[in-house]
């Protein structure tokens, strides 16, 4: 009965906490439903409804007979759609409004590639198939690594990793077979402070040591500290770019040189594209290898390490590392087909030719917007964070005023802590209050009490003012009512989570 009475009722919702200040919370439907599927099933109760059998019923063998019905919850369609959609109203989403979380880039994302990646075509495909009757869908993930390539200023690219840090290890294990097979092992990365934090993961994990690189006054690379650390064990140099201070890293050339100099490999985290689409490319820049985050840069749906996708480019030299399987083209015959047989890969990253659905919807995006509208997006994420910067920088200034911020700012609560006690993180909970996701916080760690903002190139001008009216509105309760800013969120299911806990204690099943 699933710990509910003889009548199978509900137990009541648990009483909410006090909520002293701000609006309620409105909780839609009645109060019974909410709990969890569990708590909404009663024995007999089903979503499905089968036709009739028309062939003859056949026993399941004892020995592949389950023994007890499965552990399901047995719930009408009905209540499953209220539960499901009222958990969803439950959540913000990049649906519902501007979703400003710095370094991740959660921007909307166009309901056309939706459609396109839903055409009965591609849906029904099994990767299975000869590659005679797939030919349309080889087509578009050849003509997708083409558009990628040019747009990086690589050779060729693998679209398997399925997501960001998976396109890290992967390039990793790629710059590891470069210095293997000269018969040079290294043992160590070269990683800036500013790069993102599965830089250094992706590091450990491809078996190397992080060589930490610091940053200078301005934010950047500090070239003679680079210069100083770097020797022959150095197997390459990862650089976010621009960094996850959100600037552009100004001396490239000079950082590419100095590893090439000793003989590494130069790796771009391309995860924030989105600023430079069509001004400028890695490849140009002296990078040998690129990883792009289709759901950053593409708007592509993106969960947590996947599924999405993480394609990585190469310079030509290193292209018969790359895995398999790849798309291959025959130009005099104009077929396309897939292809294992390259005795020097890395192997595979991914099963099959990666996650093919998110594939589908960055091909779309890339070429609705064609060159021009690519360049346009990039031109817009910059032109975004900088106005709504400008909005705030009087109350939350700059943590690198120096340079002009691109795709997204670092902004501190450090004044604001020192005035009132206020911290970023109560500025971020009031935030929510006031009907906005919040900036990330606290990251990057090289910044006090940052606050890392990324409106993307998707939000209009009435979105950013509002936005911006928010955090002002947040820095001014800071000093006159800071109650409300210590109590927030008061407007949400939960309050404010321990979210160390829950990161280090994860509890995976109900
Ligand atoms: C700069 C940068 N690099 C790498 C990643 C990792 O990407 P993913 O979350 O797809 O693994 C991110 C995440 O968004 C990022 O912002």
């Amino acid at each position: 009965m699933n710990g509910k009475d003889a009548q199978g009722v509900a137990p009541e919702a648990p009483a909410a906490a006090p909520r002293r200040v701000g609006a309620p919370v409105r909780m839609q439907g009645p109060q019974a439903r909410h709990g969890t599927l569990k708590d909404l099933s009663r024995p007999g109760r089903g979503a499905w409804s089968f036709p009739a059998l028309d062939v003859p019923e056949a026993p399941v063998p004892a020995e592949h007979a389950r023994q007890d019905r499965p552990g399901i919850p047995e719930v009408a369609e009905r209540d499953l759609v209220s539960h499901y959609t009222r958990l969803s109203q439950l959540n913000y989403g990049v649906d519902t409004g501007v979703y400003p979380l710095g370094s991740c880039s959660m921007k909307y994302n166009p309901k056309i590639a939706e459609t396109v990646q839903a055409l009965p075509g591609f849906q029904r495909l099994h990767p299975r198939q000869p590659d005679h009757t797939t030919q349309g869908a080889l087509e578009l993930l050849w003509r997708l690594e083409r558009a990628l390539c040019e747009i990086t200023g690589m050779s060729r690219a693998t679209l398997q990793p399925p997501a960001g840090a998976c396109g890290e290890l992967t390039g990793l294990l790629v710059m590891r077979a470069f210095h293997t097979k000269a018969g040079d092992p290294r043992k160590k990365i070269a990683i800036p402070d500013s790069a993102h934090g599965t830089n250094p993961a992706s590091v450990r994990l491809a078996g190397y040591e992080a060589l930490h690189i610091p940053s200078d006054g301005r934010g950047l690379v500090d070239l003679s500290a680079l210069e100083k650390l770097v020797d022959e064990d150095v197997a390459g140099l990862m650089l976010t770019n621009p960094n996850t201070l959100g600037l552009f890293e100004e001396e490239i050339e000079a950082v590419t040189e100095v590893i090439h100099r000793v003989g590494g490999l130069v790796y771009y985290d391309g995860a924030n594209l989105n600023a430079i689409l069509g001004r400028c490319r890695p490849g140009d820049m002296g990078f040998d290898i690129v990883h792009i985050n289709t759901h950053k840069t593409f708007a592509t749906p993106h969960g947590g390490g996947g599924p999405g996708a993480g394609p990585v480019g190469v310079i030509e030299g290193l292209v018969p590392l790359l895995p398999y399987p790849r798309v291959e083209h025959d130009e005099g015959t104009g077929e396309f087909r897939l292809e294992s047989d390259y005795p020097d890969s890395i192997g595979r990253m991914h099963g099959f030719l990666g996650n093919f659905g998110v594939l589908v919807r960055a091909y779309a995006y890339v070429f609705l917007h064609g060159r021009e509208g690519l360049k346009e997006v990039a031109e817009r994420s910059v032109l975004n964070a900088n106005y709504l910067a400008r909005r705030v920088k009087e109350k939350f200034p700059l943590a690198y005023p120096d340079g002009p911020p691109m795709h997204e700012f670092v902004a501190t609560a450090r004044l604001l802590k020192e005035e009132t006690g206020i911290r970023a993180m109560d500025v971020a909970k009031r935030v929510i209050d006031l009907g906005y996701h919040p900036s990330t916080v606290y990251f990057p760690l090289v910044v006090e009490e940052a606050m890392m903002v990324e409106p993307t190139e998707t939000e209009s001008r009435e979105t950013l003012d509002a936005l911006a009216d928010a955090l002002l509105r947040a820095h001014q309760e800071a000093h006159e009512d800071p109650h409300l800013l210590h109590e927030a969120p008061v407007t949400t299911p939960v309050r404010r989570l321990d979210e160390a806990r829950a990161a280090r204690h994860l509890k995976l099943t109900w």
